[in-house]
């Protein structure tokens, strides 16, 4: 009897982990459907802080239903009919079953309401890492409705963690702030450079997850430590963010993902690469338009240590890529291979949308000194 009881203790306890690890996708509740009873609200105004299911809020939190007012603006909302809106040093947590010591990262949709600039600090628990959090600026200026999707790297560092999306801002109006939906977590694995690619991620499939209604791809900001970056092997290397775009709402030159480089020479990637000094190698890479309707002249520059190359591109906002190649000899045992785009280019739907040049496809390869590439 006595061993039976355990067993079934072990086994359940067994199941429990299995079944509650978090898989990639939405977190539960994760786009705010199930909301708090009319009781726990003011207004628009939650009032009690266990009342969003699955999530723990503090400060001046509202839960928003899509199609309200807010002066002459109509609120939409990207999935189903709810969200949250973070006023004056708001909070929302809750806490997740992960697997400890590996890499996550975070995403999550954001619309600006006021005209303020706006930042979300994000941030996970436990952090061994004293002062180890992202502070992510609110831009509106991507797409075209208002809502952008931002991500975050994060290690687990324990198998069960707290997520925080916070609004650090002290505004006027307390509901001045960000509309939050769509929170979502996936695994990173940081893929190994290969035999045909010195490149770690060089086609840049594996990085933050992209919430499948969003069809305005998902920005990594700039200025993350490394160890947050989403986009595994690369560096965001530059003031503003880039797009992580994928094949089901835009042109991408190959496989499922790429990047798009959206806010001119300070929207930048890079790779640290190991080289050796004296030696030739050939950097492959495409460039093409994201079917975005960001037409006109669209310019990449690539940088391989001391030697760069510029690869001019017509768009015709319709989809479409080139092959480029820089070869160049190793002056350093490090060598940094970075792209960032010429221009700033803007969409051609009177949106006033940032857009650019996308890069994909990108290989790294010792060559011969006499051999074409
Ligand atoms: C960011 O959020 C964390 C966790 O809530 C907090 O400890 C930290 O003080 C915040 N940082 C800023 C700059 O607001």
């Amino acid at each position: 009897m006595y061993r039976i009881t355990v067993l079934l203790v072990l086994l359940s306890a067994m199941c429990h982990v299995a079944l509650s690890t978090t898989t990639d996708g939405l977190l539960p509740n994760g786009n705010f459907e199930y909301g708090p009873k009319a009781s726990q609200m003011k207004g628009t105004v939650v009032k009690d802080p266990n009342a969003i299911p699955n999530w723990k809020i503090s400060g001046f939190v509202e839960y928003i239903k899509s199609g309200q007012k807010q002066g002459d603006m109509l609120l939409v909302v990207p999935e189903g009919t709810f969200a949250v809106r973070l006023g004056n040093e708001a909070s929302i947590k809750q806490k997740v079953k992960v697997t400890k010591d590996m890499f996550y990262s975070l995403t999550f949709s954001a619309a600006r309401t006021c005209a303020q600039e706006e930042k979300l600090n994000v941030s996970v628990s436990p952090n061994s890492e004293p002062n180890d959090w992202g502070i992510l600026p609110m831009q509106t200026v991507y797409s075209s409705n208002g809502w952008d999707s931002y991500s975050w790297g994060f290690l687990a560092e324990a198998s069960e963690i707290e997520i925080s999306i916070h609004n650090p801002g002290v505004e006027e109006d307390p509901a001045c702030g960000p509309l939050i939906d769509s929170v979502a977590l996936k695994v990173l694995i940081t893929p190994k450079r290969t035999r045909e690619n010195m490149l770690k991620n060089g086609n840049f499939e594996e990085g933050p997850y992209v919430i499948p209604k969003a069809s305005w791809g998902v920005l990594i900001p700039s200025h993350i430590e490394d160890d947050h970056s989403p986009l595994p092997g690369w560096i965001i290397e530059s003031l503003k963010a880039v797009k992580y775009i994928d094949s089901d709402h835009f042109s991408v030159p190959e496989g499922k993902r790429a990047i798009e480089l959206v806010a001119g020479k300070e929207s930048a990637i890079a790779q640290v690469v190991r080289t050796t000094v004296g030696k030739y190698y050939a950097l492959s890479f495409s460039v093409g338009d994201a079917g975005n309707s960001c037409a006109g002249t669209m310019g990449v520059e690539a940088y391989a240590g001391l030697d760069n190359i510029k690869v001019p591109y017509e768009s015709t906002g319709k989809g479409g890529s080139k092959k480029a190649v820089l070869k160049f000899k190793a002056v350093s045992t490090r060598t940094r291979i970075m792209f960032l785009s010429t221009y700033y280019n803007m969409k051609s739907d009177n949106s006033g949308s940032l857009c650019g040049p996308v890069i994909d496809n990108v290989k790294l390869l010792g060559v011969r000194t006499r051999r074409r590439v």
